[in-house]
């Protein structure tokens, strides 16, 4: 593992998991940190470009289609938030996807990467963000392609792990047929009830914790079989999640045996839900312009310092 430029999407299939709540965050939080970093609304919607103060989803300026098709300088689309990072806004994005769905285009999949990410990591970033629709289409192809580095970020609901499944069943299992694709972080988001009681925290917290068939959906397309829910031979299911899940979410078997029988009080998992994201968002800026002193802001720290170092730093 290397501090080197890198570029990370953040895909889910599936909306409200807080993944632009995440790429924003985590954007923020490498700007702050000193790296140079632009965050791209991949998302037809445009929902963090909204929450950044940039509303207009379609207009006369240049979009990616000059950048991916007729050659303009990618630089033309980044805009400067004043947060210490850069955007490019979601602009015209559904003609974008429309575009790189004809047949003509060849390697449909690699436009991103060859036309804006090649040219700018590295040399005018040192990171890419890339947040994405919840549900598949062109471009979301093209950000994993150009990424290869993917944050999976899953919140308390009855759905949320089978999101995850899904997304790596179907986006990065394939991909990895061809291609290195790594998932740096699995990040459970907008926890807000107890862990020592039978609720959806401790489901979600307990599945990433300790499920062997979760672990096996971490290892689609690298021998794990999915159906069965098994790893391949040799993986440990601890070695795992101690390789996906950030150390601040990390709870062991042993760890809840001593949450159950009380030896230990039960901890308050990040990343936790607060209010003040929600009207940071309405404020149009990110969390830590909002409000410098939630205490959720230190892990958006640390998961910018695992982006860095490309995986989670082995602890135990
Ligand atoms: N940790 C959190 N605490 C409180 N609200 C959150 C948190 N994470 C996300 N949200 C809110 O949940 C909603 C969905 O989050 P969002 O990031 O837009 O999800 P997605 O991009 O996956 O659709 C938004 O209104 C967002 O402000
Ligand atoms: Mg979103």
């Amino acid at each position: 593992m290397t501090t080197e430029p890198r570029a990370v999407s953040i895909p889910m299939l599936k909306g409200g998991l807080g993944k632009s709540t995440v790429a924003n965050a985590l954007t923020d939080a490498l700007a702050r940190r000193g790296r140079e970093t632009v965050l791209l609304d991949l998302d037809p919607e445009g929902h963090l470009s909204t929450g950044l103060g940039f509303p207009d989803r379609d207009g006369d300026g240049p979009d990616y289609r000059d950048v991916l098709f007729e050659g303009a300088d990618p630089i033309e689309l980044v805009s400067q938030t004043g947060f210490g990072f850069d955007l490019v806004p979601a602009r015209n994005l559904e003609e974008v996807n429309r575009h790189l769905r004809r047949e003509e285009v060849l390697r449909s999949d690699e436009q991103l990467r060859t036309h804006f990410v090649d040219p700018l990591l590295g040399e005018t970033y040192d990171y890419v963000v890339m947040d994405l629709p919840g549900s598949r289409n062109k471009l979301t192809n093209n950000a994993l392609v150009a990424s290869r580095n993917v944050v999976l970020p899953v919140s308390p609901s009855a759905e949320a792990i089978h999101g995850v499944e899904r997304t790596v069943a179907k986006l990065i299992g394939p991909l990895r047929q061809y291609m290195d694709v790594e998932i740096l972080a699995v990040v459970p988001n907008g926890l807000r009830r107890r862990i020592d009681q039978d609720t959806v925290d401790r489901e979600l917290l307990e599945t990433i914790n300790t499920s062997e068939a979760f672990a096996a959906s971490l290892l689609a397309g690298r021998g794990a079989d999915l159906e069965a829910g098994t790893l391949p031979d040799g993986e440990s299911v601890s070695a795992v999640l101690d390789d996906h899940v950030p150390p601040f979410a990390r709870i062991t078997p042993e760890e809840w045996d001593r949450i159950d029988t009380g030896e230990r009080e039960a901890p308050s998992v990040p990343i936790r839900h607060r209010s003040a994201f929600t009207r940071a968002y309405r404020e149009r800026c990110p969390l830590s312009a909002y409000d410098p002193d939630c205490d959720q802001l230190e892990y958006f720290d640390e998961l910018a310092a695992i982006v860095e170092a490309g995986g989670i730093e082995p602890t135990r």
